[in-house]
Order: C-alpha cells, then sequence, then structure tokens
C-alpha cells in the first residue's frame, strides 16, 4: 500500500495557521488506501528564543527521513533580520540541495487583478535555489566607518546553471505552448550573465520544438506588468528569480494565492513545499490569513510526490472558490473547509 512521510513545519505567525488548512485538505483528497504520517518540527521564533538553535545538523538528519516536507512561514520581528532566513530557510535549502524553486502563476477567473482588463496570465517561474547571492559569499570591512565597504558576490556554477535550465525546459516541453524565456540582466552582470545565456543556448539545442526568449530582468518587470500574456516558463536566478515572482503574485491575487516548491529533483533529500508568503505577523492568531497558498503548495508537493490526480483536484478546487468567492472575508478555517469539501466530492 502506499504512504507518505511528511516533515510538517508551521513556524511562525499565520504560518501555524495556514498549515493546518493545508493538512485539512491533504487529508480531504488523499484516497483511503494511502497512509499519510506526519511529524511535526517546532521550527521558527520561539525555538530560537528558547535554545538559540535554528537547525541543527540533528534536525537535518531527522527531516531527511521524510518524503517531504510542507512548510508555513518562518519569521518574527522578535529575531534579528537574517538570523532565521539564513540560519534556518536557506540552509535547508542548501543542505537538502533545493535547486528548483517552482513558483507558478495563474490569474484564475473570479480573482482580482490589479492590472487593467482581464490579461491571461498562466506561467511558472523555475527560480534557481541553491547559488546566485544568496550563497553568503561576501563580507564588509571598516564596518562602521565612513569607509567601510560591504560585498555581495554572485556565485553561479555551470554545473548548477545547468541542472536548473534542463529542468525548466522539461518543464516548458510538457506544457501546451512550449516557450522558455531566460531572465537575466547579462548587459551589466557579464559574467553570470554570459554565462547563464551560454547554457541556456547549448541545452536550448536538445529542446528544438521549445521557442525560447531571453529579457534584461527590468524589462521583465515591465512586461509583467503591460504583457503577461508572454510568457509561459521562465528560467533566472536565484534572486532576480525572488524578486519577480513577488510581482508574478501581486499582479495574480496576490501572495495569499502563490504557492512555491523548493525541490530537489533527483529525490535524494525532501522538497519542501511552501506559501510564498510569510509569517504575517500583523494578523497572527486572528484567522485572517488565506490558506490557499499553502493548500496550494500542498498540490505542488503531492505532484512532486507522483499524485498527479489529487494535485489536480486541489487546483480545480481552488478555481472553483475563488470563482466563487464574494466579497464577504472568510475566516482561515472557513477557507480550510470549502476547500477540503470541494476537493472530498
Ligand atoms: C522567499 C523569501 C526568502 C527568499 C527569504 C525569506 C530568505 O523571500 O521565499 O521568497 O528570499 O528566498
Ligand atoms: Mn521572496
Amino acid at each position: 500500500s502506499r504512504s507518505i512521510s511528511l516533515a510538517v513545519i508551521p513556524g511562525d505567525g499565520i504560518g501555524q495557521e495556514v498549515v493546518a488548512e493545508g493538512l485539512k485538505v491533504l487529508g480531504a483528497v488523499l484516497p483511503s488506501d494511502v497512509k499519510l504520517e506526519t511529524t511535526s518540527y517546532d521550527f521558527g521564533a520561539r525555538r530560537y528564543h528558547a535554545t538559540g538553535e535554528t537547525l541543527t545538523d540533528a534536525d537535518l538528519e531527522s527531516l531527511k527521513r521524510h518524503d517531504a516536507i510542507l512548510l508555513g512561514a518562518i519569521g518574527d520581528p522578535s529575531v534579528p533580520s537574517g538570523v532565521l532566513e539564513r540560519g534556518f530557510l536557506l540552509k535547508l535549502r542548501f543542505a537538502f540541495d533545493h535547486h528548483v524553486n517552482l513558483r507558478p502563476s495563474t490569474l484564475l477567473p473570479g480573482v482580482a487583478s490589479p492590472l487593467a482588463g482581464d490579461p491571461e496570465i498562466d506561467f511558472v517561474v523555475v527560480r534557481e535555489g541553491t547559488e546566485g547571492p544568496y550563497t553568503g559569499n561576501g563580507g564588509a570591512i571598516r564596518t562602521g566607518t565612513p569607509h567601510e565597504v560591504a560585498t555581495e558576490v554572485s556565485l553561479n556554477t555551470a554545473y548548477g546553471i545547468e541542472r536548473v535550465v534542463r529542468d525548466a525546459y522539461a518543464r516548458a516541453q510538457a506544457r501546451p505552448r512550449r516557450k522558455l524565456t531566460l531572465v537575466h540582466k547579462n548587459n551589466v552582470l557579464v559574467h553570470a550573465g554570459h554565462l547563464w545565456k551560454r547554457i541556456f543556448d547549448a541545452v536550448g539545442t536538445e529542446y528544438p520544438d521549445v521557442t525560447t526568449d531571453y529579457l534584461h530582468v527590468d524589462a521583465a518587470t515591465i512586461f509583467f506588468v503591460t504583457q503577461p500574456e508572454r510568457f509561459d516558463v521562465i528560467v533566472t536566478d536565484n534572486l532576480f528569480g525572488d524578486i519577480i515572482t513577488d510581482l508574478a503574485a501581486a499582479v495574480t491575487g496576490g501572495i495569499g494565492l502563490a504557492a512555491s516548491g523548493n525541490i530537489n529533483p533527483s529525490r535524494a533529500f525532501p522538497s519542501m513545499f511552501e506559501p510564498v508568503h510569510g509569517s504575517a505577523p500583523d494578523i497572527a492568531g486572528q484567522g485572517k490569513a488565506d490558506p490557499t497558498a499553502t493548500v496550494r503548495s500542498v498540490a505542488l508537493l503531492l505532484e512532486h510526490l507522483g499524485y498527479q490526480d489529487e494535485a489536480a483536484r486541489i487546483e480545480a478546487a481552488v478555481a472553483a472558490d475563488v470563482a466563487a468567492r464574494g466579497t464577504a472575508p472568510r475566516s482561515t478555517g472557513a477557507i480550510g473547509d470549502a476547500l477540503a469539501a470541494r476537493v472530498a466530492s
């Protein structure tokens, strides 16, 4: 019989609330012959304050034993900026080699976009997840003096670029429009930019049926707003991907709907699925957070584990739910209940 061993990290703020709803929908969509085993972990601000720890080697060993990880959100104003981001989130992405940071963006019927008209938006960003300026490669000297110098060196390896570019081509090939756009800034960042472009072009020869395009990241932000229908699959580096996926979320209904997967396609380590949004401490504990991004992250998780039908049912439930959404606010739990009811029927 089939089974899923899931590590659950609710984390901080609204993370707790949205993960509860994600699990509710997961329980409702899974066929009864699939045995779901969950282990909850208390990572985040509280544990940091209590123990000074963010993520230990023993934690990683323990997490490693699962098929996948569901994360709510990590971060709290009581913890200095960067401690949990670097010490937990990025540490986990790096330790488990989550090099494909997958962020789909679809403007669903019924969702209000801040863009004029009803643009067709249906693209997915494949953001590199383990390199770029995120590696902590840099430093500061003469700190606190007028002559202070700080660097953040962007790390780009041929190996790291090729594997994520290849993944993006494969995803583009599997979609009806078969189009892949490389987003970078190779008119200025010539060293990394040209490496990306060369590898992008070389791998492209293996995918003759995929149409390719290149955009500088600044131009890409214009097209996200003026012509989002031109995008199908986008591949880009870690930092550009971080920035443009927040914009992508904003034009498709906001971060309350935006899901993501931190994927290691080799399955050597568990992949991690999380909403793009953060812990939103200002609304935590009030039942105001929209759990839809987490529920959609559960769909990405199921897809990754081979449960395509169940993932599609969640996406269909989300589409139906947002189409039926009125203007009356619903609680976190009410949205979760509605989605769970839809996937079960
Ligand atoms: C995200 C977040 C993280 C990132 C931060 C919190 C480290 O913004 O998942 O997009 O920059 O990757
Ligand atoms: Mn981000």
